[in-house]
């Protein structure tokens, strides 16, 4: 039976809990245990009551019916993924990037088209941080080109990474000449929002990709980013799709992770070149 608190946060019944972390783990990889309940209700508490519903028992019904299937799923999706991201997150990747791939990456291929995909995105920190590294790169060696692909399963995030539009405290760690080259300040100096400069924006292209896919459309890639999403997935669910992120890349491309997630135990055809850095060896196509 659901009931209303004091601060009228709706609690969820177990049979609803049941049916939507099946759902959500099945369809999404996203581990939701017991413990994420709370989560969930503080999450979905105004989505039931703007509804107009006094249940989450009618918000699924609503969602896994044949016309909420189309509309509120990607909704409820938006409201359960957790999107915590920032421009320079996890440096040493941009570092060893910018000082160790690149060169060595221009001196065999020259001008070929160095593709980098972004996995899960979020609202865009993390492409538009690869672009600016790449071109921060083009400035010395103007023959180098690229193309930059950045998916997620939120369509929320994917539109406001299109949109590119950030507060001034997000882009604090930002060197000033980057923030110079890469952002627009508003005319309305009261204003705290800065835009990424649409030369950046419109070089990103977005798909929105469930990594519990099958394939993905994303084949030969030099690069992949693939960084704080594992770990919302159990091992066994880790460990496909980073076979099928491996299989997504060329001989000698790369995979980055987020700093608490590993290959440690799998098999998987990568080798590490630092903690959180793989390479999928020559000779493996
Ligand atoms: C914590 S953010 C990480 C963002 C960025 N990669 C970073 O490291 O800053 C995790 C992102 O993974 C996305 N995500 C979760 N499950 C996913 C799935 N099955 N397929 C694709 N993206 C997923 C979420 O929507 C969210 O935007």
């Amino acid at each position: 039976m659901e009931t209303s608190d004091p601060i009228s946060i709706l609690r969820m019944d177990d049979e609803s809990f049941e049916r939507l972390s099946q759902y959500v783990t099945t369809v999404y990889g996203i581990k939701l245990p017991p413990a994420k309940r709370s989560m969930l209700e503080s999450r979905l508490n105004k989505k039931v009551k703007s509804l107009g519903l006094s249940t989450y028992r009618e918000l699924l019904d609503l969602v896994f019916s044949k016309e909420g299937k189309h509309s509120e799923l990607l909704n409820v999706i938006d409201l359960i993924t957790t999107n915590k991201t920032d421009f320079l997150r996890e440096p040493l990747h941009f570092k060893f990037l910018s000082d160790s791939f690149l060169p060595e990456y221009f001196r065999t291929y020259g001008s070929r088209t160095l593709k980098v995909w972004s996995a899960a995105c979020s609202t865009g920190e993390e492409p538009y941080t690869i672009m600016m590294v790449l071109e921060e790169f083009k400035k010395t060696n103007p023959f180098f080109n690229y193309s930059v692909m950045a998916s997620d399963i939120s369509l929320r995030v994917i539109q406001s990474a299109h949109h590119g539009i950030y507060t001034l405290d997000k882009i604090s760690a930002i060197p000033p000449e980057w923030k110079r080259d890469y952002f627009l300040r508003s005319k309305d100096r009261s204003s705290n929002l800065v835009r990424i400069k649409p030369a950046l924006r419109n070089k990103i292209t977005y798909q929105r990709i469930n990594l519990m896919d099958q394939s993905y459309n994303a084949v030969s890639q030099d690069i992949i980013f693939c960084r704080n999403v594992l770990i919302y997935f159990d091992k066994v669910v880790q460990e496909k799709v980073i076979r099928k992120l491996t299989a997504s890349l060329r001989p000698g491309g790369i995979l980055f992770l987020g700093h608490s997630e590993s290959i440690m135990n799998m098999n998987v055809p990568l080798k590490q070149i630092n903690p959180t850095i793989y390479q999928v060896p020559y000779g493996i196509a």
